[in-house]
């Protein structure tokens, strides 16, 4: 182990983070009833600009007037380059600040990006007397925030998440999708014309693998949730548990809900199973007896498990753990 170490972010489950347009407040009291583990109030994508005072202001009474139970709540701010970004910070935080946990910085681009908007956050949230302090979620959607990935995680203490803003990331790099979070079937390999009776067949690859994993590496190295981004096609829950599942076997926490329907897909797909749970607690039973006979490897189940399958184990209990004290 490095003699460097690494803070963790305050530990929330972020296995679904639903997304509500701040302009439609009539969807509001739903999202607060339902199961996502994190609702992000939206100011940017969502809403048209002619929309954008009164979606602030819909935030900011609906964060104050409705009971969001436990939920963590966020609020996509609009863009730095934006003019609405000022007053977003300012009104949602000055008027909403107690009832808001975390951020939602869209577009990030480099670490004084995060430097600003620190220093924005923490003037007002001094000047009200707010002790608890509001978290940063940045969505990582261009060249430029993915170029400056590993500064912008390390930018801030207000850092928790990292999320992959596959749409706009797609549209940065000029990259040839149709649908949001979608594959594309020209990114594929041809099975080898050498392969005697075989008629040539193409699989199709994983075209978002480098990004969001460049992404994941850079959230974990800081302690931060790396959160994959919105699936568009609310209508194919097999191609969004398709793309969650991929997300999480990388590493990811969560991903995004643009649709209540996703939400219990992300929750499935981002919660240990019981048998991973079980045999989690298995192994730490197996090392535990192994230690104590001074042993650092043993085999169970016909495989070898040794200290390294320890840490593994714990982040898996912990997380179930993290789970059940939520239901
Ligand atoms: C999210 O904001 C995205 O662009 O995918
Ligand atoms: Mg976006």
């Amino acid at each position: 182990m490095s003699f460097h170490t690494i803070d963790q972010a305050t530990a929330r489950l972020n296995r679904s983070e639903l997304a509500v347009p701040g302009s439609q407040p009539q969807l509001f009291e739903k999202a607060a009833q339902s199961e996502a583990d994190v609702i992000f109030l939206d100011l940017e994508d969502a809403v048209a600009p002619d929309d954008k005072v009164q979606a602030r202001k819909n935030i900011i009474e609906g964060l104050n007037d409705i009971d969001w139970n436990s939920k963590t709540m966020s609020v996509r701010i609009n863009g730095l380059d934006t003019h609405f970004m000022y007053r977003d910070v300012v009104d949602v935080i000055e008027q909403a600040g107690q009832r808001l946990d975390l951020i939602m910085i869209p577009k990030v681009g480099t670490a004084a990006d995060v430097y600003a908007l620190d220093m924005m956050v923490t003037q007002i949230e001094d000047a009200m007397g707010f002790t608890k302090r509001i978290g940063f979620e940045h969505i990582i959607e261009t060249a430029l925030g993915m170029q400056n990935v590993n500064e912008i995680a390390s930018a801030s203490r207000r850092n928790e998440s990292l999320h992959f803003g596959v749409a706009d990331y797609a549209a940065s790099t000029r990259a040839r999708t149709t649908i949001i979070g979608g594959v594309n079937k020209d990114y594929a390999v041809l099975t080898d014309p050498l392969d005697a009776d075989q008629t040539r067949q193409s699989h199709w690859g994983d075209m978002w693998h480098h990004p969001i994993s460049k992404m994941i590496i850079a959230a974990r190295a800081n302690g931060l949730r790396p959160v994959d981004g919105p699936f568009g096609d609310f209508s194919d829950p097999d191609g969004y548990q398709a793309a969650a599942k991929r997300a999480a076997v990388l590493g990811c926490e969560g991903k995004w809900a643009i649709h209540p329907s996703q939400i219990s897909l992300a929750n499935k797909v981002m919660s240990p199973s019981d048998e991973e749970v079980d045999r989690a607690q298995r192994i730490l039973e197996a090392m535990k007896v192994a230690t104590a006979e001074g042993k650092g490897a043993v085999s169970l189940d016909g495989r070898l498990i040794d200290i390294a399958s320890i840490r593994q184990a714990e982040v898996l209990v912990q997380k179930a753990e993290q789970i059940s004290q939520s239901t």
